[in-house]
Formats: C-alpha cells, sequence, structure tokens
C-alpha cells in the first residue's frame, strides 16, 4: 500500500539527474540519486587506499557505511552527499571518481548492500529514483519507468559542459566520448543487473529536446498513467 514510483534509467550523461529532480519537485515528490551512492562507496574505497579489486575488503566496508543525501538549498545546487559523515558532495563528481564508479558497481554485494538501502528508502513510494537498474531491479513494480537516452555525441557534449561549469579538468569531445562509451560498455555487460530499458519502460530520445521539455513529457506521462 505505497505511494507511487517514478524510476528513471539510462546511460551516463543522458540528462537523468536534473530531469529526475524537476520531475520530483514539480510533482512534490521524494527523489534519489542512485549513482550518488555507488560514487560515495568508491569514493570511500579509494580513500582507504584498499584496491578496487579487492571485493572482500570492499564488501566489508560497504556493510559498514552510512550514506546520506540531501538537498542544497536551491533548485539546481548539486544533491549534498555524506558518506561516514564526511561530506563528499564534490568530490565525487571527479574523473578519478567517474573512472572507477563501474567497476565497483559491477560487484555483487556492494549492489546487494545498496539495493537493500535504496528499497528501504523507497518502500513508502511517493518518490522519482534515478540510476540503471531501478526499473528492471530495484523497484520492478514502479508505477511509471521512463528509459532517458542520447546520442553519445550529445551526451559528451553535455557533460563537458558540466565539467566546464565545475571548473574541472577540460577533456576533449572525443576523450569524453571515450569515457562515456567505456562506462555505459560496462554498466551495460556486468552480470548482475545491468543496465537495461525495461520492457514496460518509456523510452525518451533526448537529442534536440530542452530539459523542460523533457521534464514536461514525463510529468504529463505521470498524469495520464499514475
Ligand atoms: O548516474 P551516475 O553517472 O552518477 O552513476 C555513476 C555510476 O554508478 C554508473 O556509471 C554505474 O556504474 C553506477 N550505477 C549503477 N546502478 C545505479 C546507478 C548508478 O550501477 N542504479
Amino acid at each position: 500500500n505505497r505511494q507511487p514510483i517514478v524510476a528513471i534509467d539510462g546511460p551516463a550523461g543522458a540528462g537523468k539527474s536534473t530531469v529526475a529532480r524537476q520531475v520530483a519537485q514539480a510533482l512534490k515528490l521524494l527523489y534519489l540519486d542512485t549513482g550518488a551512492m555507488y560514487r560515495a562507496v568508491t569514493w570511500l574505497v579509494l580513500e582507504s587506499g584498499i584496491s578496487i579489486e579487492d571485493e572482500p575488503a570492499i564488501a566489508e566496508i560497504v556493510s559498514k557505511c552510512d550514506i546520506e543525501l540531501g538537498m542544497g538549498d536551491e533548485p539546481q545546487a548539486p544533491i549534498r552527499v555524506w558518506i561516514n559523515g564526511q561530506e563528499v558532495t564534490q568530490a565525487i563528481r571527479s574523473l578519478e571518481i567517474t573512472s572507477h564508479v563501474s567497476a565497483i558497481a559491477a560487484q555483487t554485494p556492494v549492489r546487494q548492500e545498496l539495493v537493500k538501502q535504496q528499497q528501504r528508502w523507497g518502500e513508502k513510494g511517493g518518490i522519482v529514483i534515478e540510476g540503471r537498474d531501478i526499473g528492471t531491479h530495484v523497484f520492478p513494480d514502479a508505477e511509471l519507468k521512463i528509459f532517458l537516452t542520447a546520442s553519445v555525441q550529445e551526451r559528451a557534449r553535455r557533460r563537458q559542459q558540466d565539467l566546464k561549469n565545475r571548473g574541472e579538468a577540460d577533456l576533449s569531445l572525443e576523450q569524453m566520448q571515450q569515457n562515456l562509451s567505456e562506462r555505459d560498455w560496462k554498466d551495460s555487460n556486468r552480470n548482475i543487473a545491468p543496465l537495461r530499458k525495461a520492457p514496460d519502460a518509456i523510452e525518451i530520445q533526448t537529442d534536440g529536446l530542452s530539459i523542460a521539455e523533457v521534464t514536461d513529457r514525463i510529468i504529463t506521462l505521470y498524469r495520464e498513467k499514475v
């Protein structure tokens, strides 16, 4: 007897975070960025000096870690993230974390623990949850499932702009495309809960669409379907 759930999945850089937050705000729903959780765990692993291949050691720290997420004061501010009491809001968006997160997110104990937490946070519903496996694994019974995509060229352009706005290392478009493609490949080819469009998800191809247009489309779908 829970409130509705909106699941938004898709490849890296498709605009999921921005859109999911705006949908949540417009519909007065909670918002959960599951990618931020995998990023926070990756930060903790690198910080601890554990090898990213040491699955038992990673399983151990993940089972004990405490992740907190909070909304920034302004609607556009990035969501704030803490792990074991330490704020990592900015640190988890670095290229360093981005290039290691898929290897850690592919590990069974990491996914088991984080999925359990996500299911607990979403159990009452009334929430927009964004990630790679929300519609397929975390909440396969979500009332509305969206699969957000864009061409790799478009996604690379958006990511480059994001990084520029944050004053981070300036990658060429080619490097950025390469990074996104590698991450998508790893996320789509891992053994457990790979990135997939759920059969009952609605795909929105966002090339040439503004954030407002994508947001409106999802809100309309919600009002029609939920
Ligand atoms: O969404 P974001 O780009 O922040 O996600 C970072 C990484 O976290 C993804 O590339 C993927 O490896 C992992 N992830 C995942 N399952 C999710 C969300 C993110 O494996 N539900």
